[in-house]
């Protein structure tokens, strides 16, 4: 018998997103964001970046804005299944056990909830895409998905001890930022009063892409709402919007990379010359702030 071991994630996949304004948000993750249709039904629609992810953003028509689930990537499907014998082991609900994905992009995987009903999914061997020319400054993946919620010392306990990722660097008491591989974060809890994703944020090759993008963006009428700026947990570049259904996506670049050996996590203060390493940006608006912390999101219902 094979001891049981905590998974080893490589990545963030996907995010999938429930949304209160479907035509008009497929309209403008496939338009001025950047991403491409690569499937579609009259009720979901799943959006691929420019690198190999068969999709990084899933959107699902919806009475009201929530997360469907998160996706992260393991390399096999043995370790699909050890990851699901390890999560089963720790007392988590298994919503469909390992096996096949009958879903746009395919795969090996399976499905749990973690503590506060949000759907995750782990998989192996997803369907290939063909390139996608790399010459306009279109996001190539997803980076990060920002979490609110309402106990972030038990979220990061269940996301260290059972998904197996690292803590990378708190903003105070009040955001926690977790890795996988390389990336300073493809995770982050944000304490708050309820349950909501907080922003999905979308990586381009570099910091001239990612001035580029805010350009297409204001060329077809959406401004940033907070940024452009560098954070400092991070260190990455940003710039936020507000989607047509309220919802919130981060264009980012030059993600801080991580050396498992030699990091050491660092508790930021929240002051402005940390909170914005260009000083560009300014403290966040109540606007922004108010659609980051979202509607209250109960997660998972049995259907
Ligand atoms: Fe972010």
């Amino acid at each position: 018998m094979t001891s049981l071991v905590p998974p080893r994630l490589r990545a963030l996949r996907h995010v999938g997103l429930r949304t209160s304004a479907f035509d008009e948000s497929v309209a403008f993750y496939a338009g001025p964001w950047g991403l491409e249709i690569v499937e579609r039904t009259d009720d979901a629609v799943y959006l691929r970046a420019a690198g190999p992810e068969h999709h990084v953003l899933a959107l699902y028509r919806s009475a009201s804005n929530a997360l469907d689930h998160v996706a992260f990537a393991v390399p096999t499907p043995a370790e699909v299944d050890a990851a699901a014998a390890w999560v089963e082991a720790e007392g988590t609900t298994i919503l469909e056990k390992p096996g096949p994905l009958d879903r746009p992009g395919a795969g090996y995987g399976f499905r749990c909830l973690d503590p506060e009903n949000r759907v995750l999914e782990i998989s192996a061997e997803n369907h290939a895409v063909p390139e996608r020319p790399q010459d306009v400054p279109v996001p190539r993946k997803v980076a990060h998905v920002v979490l609110n919620t309402t106990d972030i010392d038990a979220a990061t306990a269940w996301y260290t001890r059972v998904l197996g990722l690292r803590v990378s660097d708190w903003s105070e008491h009040k955001m926690v930022f977790l890795r996988a591989v390389g990336d300073h974060h493809v995770v982050a809890f944000n304490q708050a009063e309820w349950t909501a994703p907080n922003h999905v944020a979308y990586e381009v090759a570099s910091l001239d892409a990612w001035m580029r993008s805010i350009g297409r963006l204001k060329v077809a009428g959406h401004e940033v709402s907070w940024g452009p700026g560098r954070h400092g947990p991070g260190d990455n570049a940003f710039a936020y919007y507000v989607d047509p259904a309220g919802l919130v996506p981060e264009m980012t670049a030059e993600v801080l990379q991580i050396d498992d050996d030699t990091w050491m996590p660092r508790v930021w203060p929240r002051t402005p010359e940390l909170s914005d390493l260009f000083r560009t940006a300014g403290p966040p608006s109540p606007f922004i702030r108010e659609h980051m912390a979202g509607v209250p999101d109960p997660g998972w219902v049995q259907g």
